[in-house]
């Protein structure tokens, strides 16, 4: 009937979480609950921030804005399984939910990756080109920028999901993380993978790195730039660029270590992914609203907003 069913003899997987201790799982799922609760309250702060408060309407705002919307697709496509899954013994997934996962992850976190490269370009254009800022970053090269990301996000798990959406899986199938990885699920299939290793190497991990490697050249451009063109230390723009700094480090940082340097099953791979997946969209926000005052502004009169409705009659 379906690709899946025909040629694999198993129909789910086991992923064996953080720990096997029973006590210890309970402290992560109100560690995890918390943590997501804190993801979905901060990102839906920065979005409603954004698109509700006029002073917020730059393409830097707007850019901001929808990578927190990706952000709260990233952690939502396993985190609310994966929490779950500490109040269970044996923790199952099927086949198809499993490639579900691999899909969506690699979707968002391709386009999250898209958006901070467009991220960077806005930045570049402020600092660098500050005259023709208005008329190079128009609305039009926004949503320029936001179509290319979704296409760039699409593009990069489609690429790899047709050829392990084939594979046969014949056991063993246990998963050694909170959720399918895909470079611990290439390692099941029951046929030779090697092609397909090094297409994800150079899919996920190649691309990333070299992302990385640019994104960080273009900041310190940027900075050098800021440093020649004024005396005094313009600490707003320097602010501003080694927040993105530190999120784009955030981001990538664990992504390369999965996938360029993968398939050698380190314990550590685990741990990571629950960085990508949980810590950096719990962190951006925060990065973002603590350093920047704009944004606490906003969300402060956000708020006041919407106790003085609340105390209207
Ligand atoms: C994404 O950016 C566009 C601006 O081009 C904006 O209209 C839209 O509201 C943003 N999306 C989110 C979720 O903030």
């Amino acid at each position: 009937m379906d690709m899946l069913n025909e040629n694999s003899n198993i129909s789910e997987f086991i992923l064996l979480g953080l720990s096997s201790s029973q006590e210890t799982q309970i402290y992560f799922f109100v560690i995890f609950f918390l943590v997501y609760v804190a993801i979905i309250v901060g990102n839906l702060l920065i979005v409603i921030s954004v698109i509700f408060d006029h002073r917020l309407h730059s393409p830097m705002y707007f850019l901001l804005a929808n990578l927190s919307f990706f952000d709260l697709c990233l952690s939502s496509v396993a985190t609310p399984k994966v929490i779950a899954d500490f109040l269970i013994k044996c923790k199952s997934i099927s086949l198809w939910g499993c490639m579900a996962q691999m899909f969506l992850m690699h979707f968002f976190g391709g386009g999250e990756m898209s958006l901070l490269i467009a991220m960077a370009i806005d930045r570049y254009v402020a600092i660098c080109k500050p005259l023709h800022y208005k008329t190079i970053m128009n609305h039009r090269m926004l949503i320029l920028f936001l179509l290319l990301s979704w296409t760039i996000g699409f593009i990069h798990t489609t690429s790899q999901m047709v050829f392990i959406v084939g594979l046969p899986f014949c056991g063993p199938n246990v998963v050694d993380s909170i959720f399918c990885d895909l470079s611990l699920v290439i390692k099941l299939a029951c046929t030779e993978t090697y092609i397909l290793e090094l297409l994800v190497i150079a899919d996920s991990g190649l691309l990333s790195l070299v992302c990385f490697i640019l994104l960080l050249i273009s900041y310190i451009i940027m900075l050098v730039t800021i440093c020649q063109h004024s005396s005094s230390v313009p600490s707003k723009a320097v602010s501003t660029l080694s927040t993105h700094i530190t999120v784009v480090t955030l981001f990538f940082g664990p992504a390369i270590f999965i996938y360029a340097f993968p398939f050698k099953s380190y314990s550590v791979d685990k741990f990571l992914s629950v960085f990508y997946s949980v810590i950096t969209p719990f962190l951006n926000p925060i990065i973002y609203t603590l350093r920047n005052q704009e944004m606490k502004a906003a969300i402060k009169r956000l708020s006041s907003q919407h106790i003085g409705y609340c105390l209207a009659p």
